[in-house]
Order: C-alpha cells, then structure tokens, then sequence
C-alpha cells in the first residue's frame, strides 16, 4: 500500500514539473487560453523548429498553404497538398488548427484579380471557394479567418476585386456562407494595425457591431498584432477590449514584434517587455482566447524579406534558441488573468496531453484508497480545463 502510494506522488511529482515547465501552450491552457505558432511546410522539414511546434505550440495556422492561390490555382481546380500536410502535421501532435484566410485581396490567382467580373459571377465564384475549401476541412478546424484585411488605414473598405464588384456585401455573403458549409467552426474577421484605438480598430467595431445586429454570424476578431520594438500603443488593451465588447472572440492572430537590426541587449530587453504587455493584454480580457506568434524562430520569419534591416521579431532567434522575449511571454501566461470567457477554444490540444497524465495517474491510483484518487482527478482537471 505504502509502495504504491509512493508510486502515486511520484507519478504527480512528475505531472506538476510537467505543467510548471515553461512550455508556453501548457501556462496559456492553464489560463483557459491557446498558444499558437504559425508555419509554412519548410519549417516543419527543420527538426529545431518541429521541436518548439511540439513542445509550445496548441494552436497553428498554416502561413500560406490555404490561401486562394494555393487552393484554387485556376476556376473551381483544388488543390489541397500542402494544406493538408499541414493539417495532418497538427493532428499527429495534437495541435488545433485556424484556418487563413478564405476571402483576402493579396495571393489571389491571376484568374481571379484579372478577370472580367460582374456582382453575380464574382459573388458565385467567392461563394464556391468558400464552399469548396470549407467542405474539404469541414470538421477539422477550429478558427476561419474569413476576411482578411478588409480596411484601410483610415477605416474606409479597401479597394479589392471584391469591394469593386460586389461592394461591403461580399463581407456578409462570406460569413453566411461560411456558417452553412461549417457550423462547428468559429469565424473570424481579421486585420492589422489594430493596435491601438485608431481609425481601423474603431471601423473594425462598427462593422462588426452593424452585421451581427443584422444576424451575420462573426464569431470573432483577430488582431494581427506586427508591432514594433518600443512602440506598443497605450491604447493597445484598449482596443481589444473595445472588440470584446461586442460580445465576439477576440484573438492575437499573428504577433511579432520587429526591431531594426542589429539587436541589442538593450532592444531585446524592450522587447520582452513587448512581449509581457502584449500577451498580458490578452490574457487579462475574459473574451480573449488566445495568442499566435507568425512563426517560432527568427529563422523563418517573413519580417526582413519585406522590412528591409528589420527582424529579430520573434521569441526564439536564428538558432531557435529563447531570447529575452520568451521570458516575457512566460512572465505574462505566469500573471494576471481574467477567467476565460471561451475556455474551451483551442486548448483541445494542450489538454488531451494532460488527458493522457490524468489517465496514467488515475490508473496507478485505482488500487490506493479513494480519498487519494478524488484529489488526483480534480488536481488533472483544474490543469486542463481551469
Ligand atoms: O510560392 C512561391 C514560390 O513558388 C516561389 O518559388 C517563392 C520564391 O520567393 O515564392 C513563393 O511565394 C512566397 C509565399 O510567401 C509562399 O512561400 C512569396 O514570395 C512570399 O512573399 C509569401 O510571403 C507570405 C506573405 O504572407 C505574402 O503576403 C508570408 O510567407 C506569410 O507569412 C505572409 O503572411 C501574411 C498573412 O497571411 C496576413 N497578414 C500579414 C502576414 C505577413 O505578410
């Protein structure tokens, strides 16, 4: 009996220093909130970077495999290769999936931004990517970014083949379409430069406020958040809280924060405060449900292709090492929270690990007394599902 009671504290010794390591998906779980990493196919062919997928990751979103000129290359052709890879990927580690982005401006096919549209034939071929997409992951993912980066700075529609042809509407018809094809996942609208409480992120509110006041389901907001070392708005928790308001979800759905290169200690430093305001914004908002970093490591971000002498944005560098970000991120999913408001979004993932600790522990415990197995079940289940 005293052996196996032994046997018991040993096991939940070895569950608890699980959970108190800094995997950033186990403290953000423990917060009812995910925490995601974005990434392209290359960066799964890197064992550096599948090791902090697997080891920080509940949430992942491929950057560019289910995009238009990646799914649907030429009218109604599908094509589905590297999505799903990236898919299956998540599966076999247990990380949930967003999906990005089924209606955008940027990385459409020539057919569709040099085609000789009217409302009509553009709404029926909008409708059937939507559709056809849709129903290939039906079931599979628990976010869509429906629209993506529908405003202008100065919170005006963005001129796009979509707002030409069929005008604001395009937005609703893409939501209602969505909600058909997949009623079990959550929609989202999302953007950048909405951090702070400017034009954009104001635009952003009204218009979510107006189409769900008319019965488009939008289930969430994503904020972008590409921010920059030092230059944290004071509005930022502001504005995402002005989003919450509205009653949707709210989501960081691709943070980096670039600094102009070289780094310095002093800049990392900065930017792990950053990194600390920014994920403590998030985890301090009921209706916030979790936080993506627009891939893991330095190596692969997209930052310096397009900011020429920027980057260093992300919280582990080059060689995938921890920078002083990570220790930001760790400080905020340690630290002040408001209980959940979606609890159960994303952290599918990160609590089917603890799933599989509860199930060892509660098997070996089956045979000590009954007082020992109630405390082990609520201790499993306070760490999966606060
Ligand atoms: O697919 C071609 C490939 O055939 C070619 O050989 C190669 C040569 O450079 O380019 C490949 O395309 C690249 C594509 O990613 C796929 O890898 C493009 O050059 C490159 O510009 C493109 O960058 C992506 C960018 O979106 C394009 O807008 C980034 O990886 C991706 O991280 C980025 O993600 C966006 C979000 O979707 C929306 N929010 C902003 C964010 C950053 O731009």
């Amino acid at each position: 009996m005293v052996a196996l009671a032994s046997i018991a504290l040993a096991l939940l010794a070895v569950f608890h220093s699980h959970v108190s390591a800094q995997n950033l998906k186990d403290l953000a779980n423990a917060k009812g909130r995910y925490f995601g990493g974005a990434f392209d196919l290359i960066e799964i062919s890197n064992n550096a970077n599948v090791n902090l997928l697997k080891q920080h990751v509940s949430m992942t979103t491929p950057e560019n495999a289910m995009k238009w000129d990646a799914t649907e290359p030429n009218p109604n052709q599908f094509v589905f290769g590297n999505a799903d890879k990236t898919v299956a990927f998540a599966k076999a580690n247990g990380i949930v999936v967003r999906g990005h982005t089924l209606v955008w401006h940027s990385q459409l096919p020539s057919w569709v931004t040099g085609g000789k549209w009217n409302n009509q034939t553009l709404t029926a071929a909008m409708t059937n990517h939507i559709t056809k997409v849709m129903t290939h992951f039906k079931g599979q993912l628990v976010h869509w970014d429906v629209c993506n980066e529908i405003f202008n700075d100065d919170g005006t529609l963005r001129t796009s083949v979509f707002s030409q042809f069929i005008g604001e509407a395009f937005v609703s018809i893409a939501f209602r379409t969505a909600r058909q094809v997949d009623p079990s996942v959550k929609l989202f609208i999302n953007d950048f430069n909405l951090d702070s409480t400017n034009a954009k992120s104001a635009a952003m509110v009204n218009l979510v406020r107006r189409l769900r006041s008319q019965g488009v389901p939008i289930d969430g907001i994503g904020s972008q958040a590409h921010l920059i070392v030092g230059g944290i708005s004071p509005t930022f928790k502001q504005a995402l809280n002005n989003f919450a308001a509205l009653g949707v979800q709210v989501a960081l759905t691709e943070l980096d924060i670039r600094m102009t290169l070289p780094a310095s200690t002093a800049k990392l430093q900065q930017q792990q405060k950053d990194y600390q305001a920014v994920v403590s914004a998030c985890m301090t908002i009921a209706n916030c449900v979790g936080v993506e970093i627009w891939s893991m490591s330095d190596k692969f971000s997209w930052i310096p292709g397009v900011f020429q002498g920027q980057g260093a944005a992300l919280p582990f560098d080059e060689n995938f090492q921890k920078k002083a970000a990570f220790t930001g991120i760790v400080s905020a999913l340690n630290g002040a929270s408001t209980k959940a408001a979606f609890p159960n979004v994303g952290v599918k993932a990160a609590a089917g690990n603890n799933l599989i600790a509860q199930k060892t522990v509660t098997k070996t415990v089956k045979k000590t007394t009954t007082r020992t197995r109630t405390k082990t079940r609520a201790g499993a289940i306070q760490i999966g599902h606060p």
